[in-house]
């Protein structure tokens, strides 16, 4: 996928506005025209300086029952996690937040945070029963966010669409989470920096990657992810779990992809939505 520049530097220009509308109170909104010429000197820094950043929490939601799967197909419940572009990491603490499907729940009743969303073919109720425990968790991003900062926190928050008060509620209550034992987040790229991570695996777990709406940043790098993947799971337990397009044709929803090694073969498990609001299961019933 090309990237469009220009779309970037105009949604760039909104974080802007919308970053001034959170730290000083002022209403950009209404003549939006009048605050980029009140703002200008600001706004042009801040679109040097800020590349675009979301982290969609809603889309643990549509991977904790493709973590649950992997679980259920190895008999593995110690868990190891690497994020490849976790932004701020908000999804590589999925077991901490409390989830609503179909045919049951899963997660700790007082959690900070409730997932739901709507299921277009549900998923079996047989995979709440399985608890896994993740013993490590390590993310891989170009420019991670520090949300125990809280000029990172606002800058998350400032592209997030002004309008959309239930998103900015739900990234309130998964900052929160995170605070409490923050991920380790590295800085790089993740096609050089994925094997020296995958290197440092300790016995004793399954490795799981994973990797959302990252896919259209990293062009010819996919393959040397792959590649490093490929080796590591010649020496120890691994899979992948990646949103691309569910077919080459489809390009209005998400598939969420799965490897599970020896064999490696990908299969398709799910297609979501892009921000993760509704699954339809493409595994067993039951
Ligand atoms: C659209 S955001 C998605 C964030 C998060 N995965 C989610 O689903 O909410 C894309 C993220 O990928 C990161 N990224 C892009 N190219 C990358 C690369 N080559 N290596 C590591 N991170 C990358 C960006 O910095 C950004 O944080």
């Amino acid at each position: 996928m090309v990237r469009d520049d220009r779309w970037d530097r105009a949604l760039q220009l909104l974080g802007g506005l919308h970053y001034l509308a959170l730290r000083d109170g002022i209403d950009p909104w209404g003549d939006p025209a009048a605050a980029v010429t009140e703002h200008a000197d600001w706004l042009r820094g801040f679109v040097a300086e800020h590349g675009i950043q979301t982290n969609e929490v809603q889309r643990s939601w549509m991977l904790l029952p493709c973590f649950l799967e992997i679980v259920r197909r190895t008999g593995t419940e110690i868990l190891d996690l690497i994020e490849i572009g976790p932004s701020a990491g908000l999804n590589l603490v999925w077991d901490r937040y409390r989830y609503r499907y179909e045919n049951g729940g899963w997660g700790k009743a007082d959690a900070a945070l409730e997932l739901s969303g709507e299921e277009r073919r549900p998923v079996p109720g047989s995979l709440w029963g399985f608890v896994p425990w993740v013993r490590r968790r390590r993310g891989i991003d170009l420019s991670p966010l520090d949300l125990t900062r809280d000029e990172d926190t606002l800058l998350l928050k400032a592209f997030v669409w002004a309008d959309q008060q239930h998103r900015l509620e739900r990234l309130n209550r998964a900052v929160e989470t995170l605070r409490t034992n923050p991920p380790v987040l590295e800085r790089g790229d993740a096609a050089e920096r994925l094997p020296e991570l995958l290197a440092e695996r300790q016995p004793g777990a399954l490795t799981i990657v994973v990797q959302t709406a990252v896919t259209g940043y990293l062009g010819e790098r996919a393959e040397r992810i792959v590649g490093a993947l490929e080796d590591a799971a010649r020496q120890f337990p691994l899979a992948f779990v990646w949103t691309a397009r569910p077919a080459p044709d489809v390009h209005d929803y998400w598939g969420l992809w799965v490897r599970i090694w020896p064999e490696g073969e990908p299969f398709l498990i799910e297609h979501a939505g892009f921000h993760g609001q509704w699954l339809e299961w493409l595994g067993e019933d039951e």
